[in-house]
């Protein structure tokens, strides 16, 4: 059994769809799933689902402390960042190489960077009238919103399309390609 840990710091509806994917798989499963925030929707979402969950703090973030020592001793295939919002520590990076994947509300190297989060992405995106937007899922390095690109997908935006019309459209495409993508990076 390939196993994933999800990392969420919000509503947590793609952690959701991930949750709903892999339900009856045989071959892969959601082993946990961990938030920065003791108020994030997420941790509901896991509880229905009865898969562990837990918050923690920026301490236990820090290089040996105890998130490092969770993912050592649970040993996952794939640490999946589904709107995880702290940037992921250099030590983790270097101990979990082309382990950890991260999905951007936007085209890659578009939009991207500190500060490029949620809403606020959506928000440049209409203020910059683009005709198009959409998601990357992409591997993560050091650097916000920097590694290599495992897939795209667009969606076509309207002259009329405010940032909350373009974030539903992106978060459809989220749903619809994260889950699938993570298959076939674990078969
Ligand atoms: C998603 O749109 C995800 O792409 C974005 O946060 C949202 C989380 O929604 N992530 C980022 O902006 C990371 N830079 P969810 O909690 O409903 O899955």
């Amino acid at each position: 059994m390939k196993k994933i840990v999800i990392f969420a710091s919000g509503s947590g509806s793609n952690a959701q769809a991930i949750l709903d994917y892999f339900k009856d798989s045989a071959k892969i499963k959601v082993s946990l799933i961990l938030t920065n925030n003791p108020q994030a929707g997420v941790l509901d979402r896991a509880r229905k689902s009865g898969v562990a969950a837990m918050s923690f703090n920026k301490f236990a973030f820090a290089k040996a402390n105890s998130i490092h020592q969770i993912l050592k001793s649970i040993d996952p295939d794939l640490i999946v960042l589904a709107g995880f919002l702290w940037k992921f520590p250099e030590h983790l990076v270097i101990d979990f190489p082309n382990k950890i994947i991260n999905i951007h509300p936007a085209l890659l190297p578009k939009y991207g960077g500190k500060g490029m989060y949620g809403i606020h992405v959506h928000r440049a995106v209409v203020e910059n009238k683009e005709n198009e937007s959409g998601i990357t899922i992409h591997y993560v390095n050091e650097n916000y919103d920097e590694g290599a690109i495992i897939h795209q997908a667009v969606c076509r935006l309207d002259s009329t399309d405010g940032p909350e019309d373009v974030a539903r459209k992106v978060l459809e495409l989220e749903h619809e390609h994260f889950p699938k993508t993570i298959e076939g990076l674990l078969s």
